[in-house]
């Protein structure tokens, strides 16, 4: 595969003279893709049912004419001022009981009846319009669910259609409280449509009653995106994809995924550091204008996984951005690091949001590949250098990872329903697991718990997985010659109870957990020979082997039948120790990284890439500081 660069275009914000002069300047830059439409809906349909497309086709027709692919954005995610006068009660309304109001964009409930038939609508013409336009090559359904925290929505629309959900999932109310345990504090329902949604309770709700709205929210969104596919399908050849966002766990992406053929996702290092990592404020200062040297891998990983393999970046970060609290510069070459270490990670096409910077409105402060007055901004010539380097590269396989990562949506809907410690959360540790296999130099799969390849991996982790049915824990152990669960496996059942069995509940793991502490910040519990628990530590008991074990005598990780068992959430040292014990144990190589430099194996290269302002030396490369070194798979292995 030939990886390709791409760019968001905004026809309706610029005169149509300058269309052509800006297509041919995407062409000169090396770009091969574009987005539009994905905002234009009050431009498409200024009113209701008025229907203006004649400035939308000639644009795909000016961009298509250049030679450049267009991906057709569905305009769902702004619906205009308009569509409030018909549907006055389609807006969201908040965990306080706020309505969301207009005035920026994503002012919807996923739930609404009548906006999603409005957004069938407006697909079927668009489908109709551009379904085999031979320039139309690729569609983009919505712009970021959950973006701006949408995902949930406590409104009415959303409140009939969970009492619907809850009817059909467990038919009878007297099943609904057996399950959810409401004869706890007299919480016992009578029918469907005395339950309200989980919010403005005078305490906590019952978990139970959360988890399974949560659960609904994220279905609510997978159907949302399944109308507009089911109208596309009929209409267009073109694969459909979505733009998904970092660190945004609240709807099932896997299932939202399933629907789509390509997963793609939003990437912007530097506000991401800034807006949506726990790090010390040392590692923030040093990769300021970077960004984290693990954050964007993750997130390339994870969608690969989502895309089944196929998987692009559809906005990247080219410069300042305007929604972090703060917005330093990229260093120079970064913007070109972050495109080929998307690549590294199988990306097909790496896309700049935008082509040109805004002079209106509420993103005027943000960077484009162009200034608002079409002077190059920085990352022009980044792009261009990329388009080169990418020419010089060819085609880049991938190849299967030595070990995978667990993710699991509903486990992180669940620690958040009863955090029990305020430090424990779900993508926080994996997170700290991920970036251990990275420091150890390793290439890492994401899978789902439905989709885990027989025999694939020699390391399965599976941090923090809630719900630890036979099947799930079957599928695991039969991926890969040692698992690692734990934190917190098998701690819950679908329904937020403790299960029958006991946690984590493993067959022919002898180990039970007996007790469960959570610290607070700056304390810990130390493990013999270095590293120790943090946030999160469980008793363990059982016959089953201790691998390591606590300062205090009790068992921090036992192990049997290829089944690790960790007793904590680890610091960073300890996971260290834990890559390392597995590695060993399985016969994996690692490949120690120094602080910043990542390690990235394709089919045929290794890409070694620098995060770091300054050059760095590894096994005999030298790799200069933002840069990258791309290195053949065989001199690699010598090294
Ligand atoms: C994304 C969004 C874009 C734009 C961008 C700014 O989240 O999809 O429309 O707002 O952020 O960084």
């Amino acid at each position: 595969m030939k990886p390709e660069l791409g760019v968001c275009y905004y026809p309706e914000h610029w005169p149509e003279a300058i269309w052509a002069e800006d297509a041919a300047r995407m062409v000169e830059t090396g770009l091969t893709w574009v987005r539009i439409g994905e905002f234009a809906w009050s431009r498409m349909e200024p009113e209701p049912d008025d229907l203006r497309f004649d400035w939308l086709d000639r644009a795909v027709e000016t961009l298509g004419a250049a030679g450049l692919k267009v991906v057709m954005g569905t305009p769902t995610a702004t619906p205009p001022r308009w569509m409030l006068d018909k549907h006055p009660d389609m807006l969201a309304v908040d965990a306080s009981g706020a309505v969301r109001k207009f005035g920026s964009r994503r002012h919807y409930c996923f739930s609404h009846p009548g906006y999603i038939a409005e957004c069938e609508r407006i697909t079927q013409i668009m489908g109709e319009r551009y379904g085999n336009s031979p320039h139309v090559t690729a569609w983009q359904i919505d712009n970021e669910y959950g973006c701006h925290e949408t995902t949930i929505s406590y409104g009415a629309a959303a409140l009939y259609a969970f009492r619907r959900w809850l009817g059909d999932r467990y038919g009878s109310i007297e099943a609904l409280n057996a399950a959810w345990g409401n004869v706890f504090w007299s919480m016992e329902y009578n029918n469907f449509d005395q339950i309200d949604l989980p919010n403005l309770t005078v305490t906590e709700p019952n978990p139970a009653h959360v988890l399974a709205f949560r659960r609904f929210s994220s279905d609510q969104v997978v159907a949302f995106n399944k109308a507009q596919v089911d109208v596309l399908r009929g209409l267009t050849p073109a694969p459909l994809l979505h733009n998904y966002m970092g660190r945004v766990l609240e709807f099932d992406h896997f299932d939202v995924g399933a629907d789509l053929d390509i997963a793609t996702w939003d990437s912007y290092p530097i506000g991401f550091l800034s807006d949506r990592l726990e790090a010390d404020p040392g590692h923030k200062s040093a990769f300021l204008q970077q960004g984290d040297p693990d954050m964007q891998a993750f997130h390339h990983d994870l969608y690969r996984a989502v895309g089944r393999g196929r998987w692009w970046v559809m906005e990247q970060q080219p410069g300042p951005v305007n929604w972090a609290p703060y917005n330093p510069a990229p260093l120079p070459g970064m913007v070109r690091l972050w495109s080929l270490e998307a690549v590294a990670h199988g990306a097909e096409v790496v896309s700049y949001f935008r082509w040109r910077q805004a002079p209106m409105a509420q993103e005027q402060m943000h960077a484009g590949l162009l200034t608002p007055h079409n002077r190059p901004a920085p990352a022009l010539a980044e792009a261009r250098q990329t388009a080169d380097d990418l020419a010089a590269l060819g085609d880049v396989g991938q190849t299967r990872a030595q070990v995978a990562i667990v993710f699991d949506y509903a486990s992180d809907w669940a620690w958040a329903a009863q955090p029990q410690g305020a430090g424990f959360d779900y993508f926080r540790l994996v997170f700290s697991a991920y970036r251990a296999l990275r420091r150890a130099g390793l290439s890492v799969d994401f899978v789902a718990t439905s989709d885990i390849p027989k025999d694939a991996y020699s390391m399965i982790l599976a941090p923090g997985l809630a719900t630890l049915g036979d099947d799930i824990t079957t599928a695991i152990t039969e991926g890969c010659t040692l698992c690692v669960l734990g934190p917190r496996a098998g701690a819950i059942s679908r329904d937020f109870q403790i299960p029958d069995r006991g946690r984590p509940g493993v067959a022919g793991l002898d180990c039970d957990v007996d007790l469960i502490e959570t610290l607070p910040p700056q304390t810990n519990r130390p493990v013999v020979g270095g590293g120790s628990a943090q946030h999160w530590v469980e008793r363990l008991s059982g016959t089953a082997t201790d691998v390591l074990s606590f300062e205090d005598g009790t068992s921090a990780m036992t192990s049997g039948n290829g089944i690790w068992y960790l007793a904590s959430f680890p610091d960073d040292a300890l996971w260290d120790r834990i890559v390392e014990l597995a590695a060993r144990e399985t016969g994996v190589d690692l490949h120690p990284m120094p602080n910043g430099l990542r390690r990235r194996e394709t089919a045929d290269h290794v890409f070694l890439i620098n995060y770091n302002a300054d050059t760095v030396e590894w096994c005999g490369h030298v790799i200069n500081g933002c840069d990258v070194a791309i290195v053949a798979q065989e001199s690699s292995r010598r090294a």
